[in-house]
């Protein structure tokens, strides 16, 4: 027994916040994900709040959503916000170029995005377009959102019925310009940066947290460039990193129906996120050395194959347990990087990639990702603890090598010492020992996540198969020891 994984948490030596927005949401005008996800309109037989699905907003309130960013992703560098708001029946209709090449017709806009996240009482990440857009359209969206004056701009927003200006938590300056932004160099992204946000203002202590649209994968020259030339207001940059299960863009891998391998093969590549995001603050160190900068992981999560039948500009696919092995696992390595990676948001909330709720019609599932956002809600605001793994377990396929476990520990903000552990192997239980310096622990309560089968799902066609269950372990201070079931996902608070 000796040899089992010994986990050592000292208490005793607090490390950063880990912010609550790194829990945050993505609504993408994509797909099902806006339009049927959330937002049916307020003459839908489908139960809502003012034309918002009443199903979907008390799950998503249930998880606590701290932040919630729109209009996009690629959609945000064609948005005109002007489209968006006045009177719905007069609204213009366009095109949705990137997702399906679907009509608009710009139902959903700015006052009704405003409402959504005053609905689940999550702050405001708004993309602004670079792309196709000019400086004083984007001024003048974040006037017209946070201005207080009676200027012409000002006085249209009271005219479409919102006095009181809104709070911009983050705004962010143009989406992915080295691809669906505008294929730019990070040269010329910055001095557009530095262009467009000459022009942002907002009224004394309201202004946003400005997002600089950084790098993907191993390519830090955006995190250099953008960190050494930007003058304008920023305070982080951002970065996007896809799970593809076999890593290849015109063959991404099935969402359900897989084998251990490709499990495996989803694992190694998400564990990828913390040696990006070691890359890129070893950057931020250098050029950044105050820390004043965050790395804001922007989207995320798994990206699979579109599902047979289905408009593959949709991105609707399967949630699974390995979904939500993924979430924890990315989860644990936010926390470990909490003094940079103040921010992020999985891509998508509803119905689209790696989502929480899937919607048919007036019926709503809840995935197993949706579970991890529940289980690791107390980790929100919470102050991240050292947790040393020695004797970790290692999980083989081939040549590769994984850590068997993952585990993060922080103190809540209630004071309460928390734990999160991921048994990445689907065959074997692993059982593990816990000590805490600083404090006397006799017992683990919390939930855990598992099934039977590695593609374990939630559909509408069956009692769910993955929801989280209780879970408790005891034993006397440095004897504690808790058995992890295969494939698992674990939160339990320590008690003494
Ligand atoms: O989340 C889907 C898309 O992925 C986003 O629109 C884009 O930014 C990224 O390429």
């Amino acid at each position: 027994a000796d040899d089992i994984p010994q986990i050592t948490i000292d208490a005793t030596k607090p490390g950063p916040t880990i912010d609550r927005d790194i829990y945050g949401q993505f609504a993408e005008h994509l797909g099902r994900g806006i339009y049927e996800g959330i937002w049916v309109g307020k003459d839908s037989e489908i139960e809502n709040i003012n034309g918002f699905r009443t199903d979907v907003i008390e799950a998503l309130r249930d998880i606590n959503v701290p932040l919630v960013r729109w209009p996009g992703g690629c959609f945000a560098d064609e948005y005109r916000w002007r489209d968006g708001i006045g009177p719905r029946d007069e609204r213009p209709v366009r095109v949705n170029t990137h997702w399906g090449g679907v009509e608009e017709d710009n139902a959903f806009g700015t006052h009704e995005f405003f409402e959504l996240v005053e609905l689940l009482g999550a702050d405001a990440y708004v993309n602004g377009n670079l792309g196709t857009g000019n400086p004083r359209e984007m001024a003048e969206w974040l006037e017209y959102m946070t201005g207080t004056s009676t200027s012409a701009v000002v006085e249209e927003r009271r005219k479409n019925g919102r006095d009181e200006p809104w709070e911009v938590a983050y705004f962010g300056i143009g989406n992915e310009a080295w691809g669906c932004g505008g294929h730019m160099r990070p040269a010329y992204y910055a001095d557009l940066y530095n262009h467009f946000a000459t022009f942002l203002k907002t009224p004394r202590g309201s202004e946003p947290k400005f997002v600089a649209s950084g790098g993907h994968t191993t390519d830090t020259s955006w995190t250099d460039t953008l960190s050494k030339n930007i003058q304008r207001q920023m305070a982080g940059i951002s970065f996007h990193f896809y799970t593809l299960p076999t890593g290849e863009w015109d063959d991404k891998g099935e969402s359900i129906g897989f084998a251990e391998e490709e499990w495996f093969a989803t694992l190694w590549q998400t564990l990828r996120m913390d040696e990006f995001i070691r890359l890129n603050k070893k950057v931020l160190d250098k050029n950044d050395p105050e820390k004043k900068l965050g790395f804001y992981v922007d989207e995320w999560g798994t990206w699979y194959n579109p599902e047979e039948g289905r408009e593959p500009g949709f991105l609707y696919q399967q949630n699974t347990l390995r979904d939500a092995v993924v979430a924890a696992l990315n989860f644990n390595v936010f926390h470990q990087h909490a003094d940079r990676v103040r921010m992020t948001n999985i891509a998508q909330m509803v119905n689209v990639l790696q989502a929480m709720i899937l919607t048919e019609e007036d019926e709503m599932v809840l995935t197993p990702t949706y579970y991890v956002y529940d289980l690791y809600q107390v980790f929100q605001d919470a102050t991240s603890l050292p947790v040393e793994v020695t004797n970790p377990a290692s999980y083989r396929m081939g040549e590769k090598t994984l850590p068997g476990i993952s585990v993060s520990a922080a103190r809540g903000k209630d004071g309460q010492l928390y734990l999160s552990l991921v048994n990445l192997n689907p065959q074997r239980a692993q059982q593990v020992s816990v000590d805490v310096q600083g404090g006397e622990y006799r017992s683990a309560q919390g939930r855990v996540l598992t099934a039977e089968a590695m593609d374990a799902r939630n559909t509408f066609d069956r009692e769910p198969e993955v929801e989280p269950a209780q879970y408790r372990a005891e034993g006397e201070p440095g004897e504690l020891k808790l058995e992890l079931p295969p494939k698992s996902v674990i939160v339990v608070a320590l008690g003494a």
